[in-house]
């Protein structure tokens, strides 16, 4: 049996104005790749956000790891909406920004050891962007800088990886680029929540998919007997029955 990664149950979530999730309910074990799917304004970042206690629920649980956010916060790694857009004379370096997402782990002013700067290059280089260490983060593309965001979130080593539209404005090849880095990433066993607007792409990499349907209501499936016109049914409001 695989350990659960993330368990959410009943969860409900409103802003003051608008309702956003109705009793949304998954869970995922180590190693599944979820894709979040749904229009502009479905909920999928508030529901991102939620799972990072950024936002609490207004009903329901999420347990992380079989217990809270507080206990899992070190196992949980997060790429947000366009992080990569630095201006060009941003003052720190591509190790510095990396870096930084240590400080959670080792309290705020306690000196960097020569392991920290392990860690760093060995983030960088599961991007690609190892020799590019000591370059300021304004002077590299949208593509290089959004794997500097990925290396960030790897850094502490974590267990889950949430991501939020991770190669919106990035160009086609650099996309396909840094999916190949993360499908390798989920098949050495990192478990990876994922909204991407490029709903075949994110199909294709995921086994579980969390649609959020026109009419208000969420399913959750397993992708591997899914067509792309099959969801794009699910997404109208035509209602799978075969749930996981
Ligand atoms: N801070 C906020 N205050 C009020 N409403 C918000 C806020 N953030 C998002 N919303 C609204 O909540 C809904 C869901 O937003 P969001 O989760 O960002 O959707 P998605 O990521 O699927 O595009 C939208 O209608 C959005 O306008
Ligand atoms: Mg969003």
């Amino acid at each position: 049996m695989k350990n659960e990664v993330i368990n959410v149950a009943n969860l409900t979530f409103e802003y003051p104005d608008i309702s956003v999730l109705k009793n949304v309910n998954f869970n995922l074990y180590q190693g599944d790749f979820l894709g979040i799917i749904g229009a502009n304004g479905a909920g999928k970042s508030t529901l991102i956000k939620l799972i990072l206690g950024l936002l609490s629920p207004d009903c329901g649980d999420i347990t992380l790891f079989g217990g809270t956010l507080n206990d899992a916060r070190t196992k949980i790694g997060y790429v947000s909406q366009k992080a990569n857009s630095f201006n060009s004379d941003f003052p720190a370096t591509v190790k510095e920004v990396v870096r930084a997402n240590l400080f959670h782990e080792k309290g705020l002013f306690k000196p960097y050891r020569k392991s920290d700067d392990k860690k760093v290059i060995d983030a960088l280089s599961l991007v690609g962007m190892a020799e590019y260490k000591d370059k300021l983060i304004g002077s590299l593309s949208g593509g290089q800088q959004q794997r500097v965001f990925i290396a960030r979130a790897l850094v502490g080593n974590p267990q889950l990886l949430l991501m939020d539209e991770p190669t919106v404005g990035i160009d086609a090849k650099s996309a396909r680029e840094i999916m190949n880095i993360i499908k390798k990433l989920n098949q050495n066993g990192m478990t990876i929540i994922m909204t991407n607007h490029d709903t075949p792409t994110l199909v294709e990499a995921s086994n579980k998919l969390l649609i959020f349907c026109e009419h208000g209501y969420e399913e959750f499936v397993t992708t591997s007997d899914l067509s792309i016109d099959r969801i794009a049914d699910i997404l109208a409001g035509k209602r799978v029955h075969q749930h996981v």
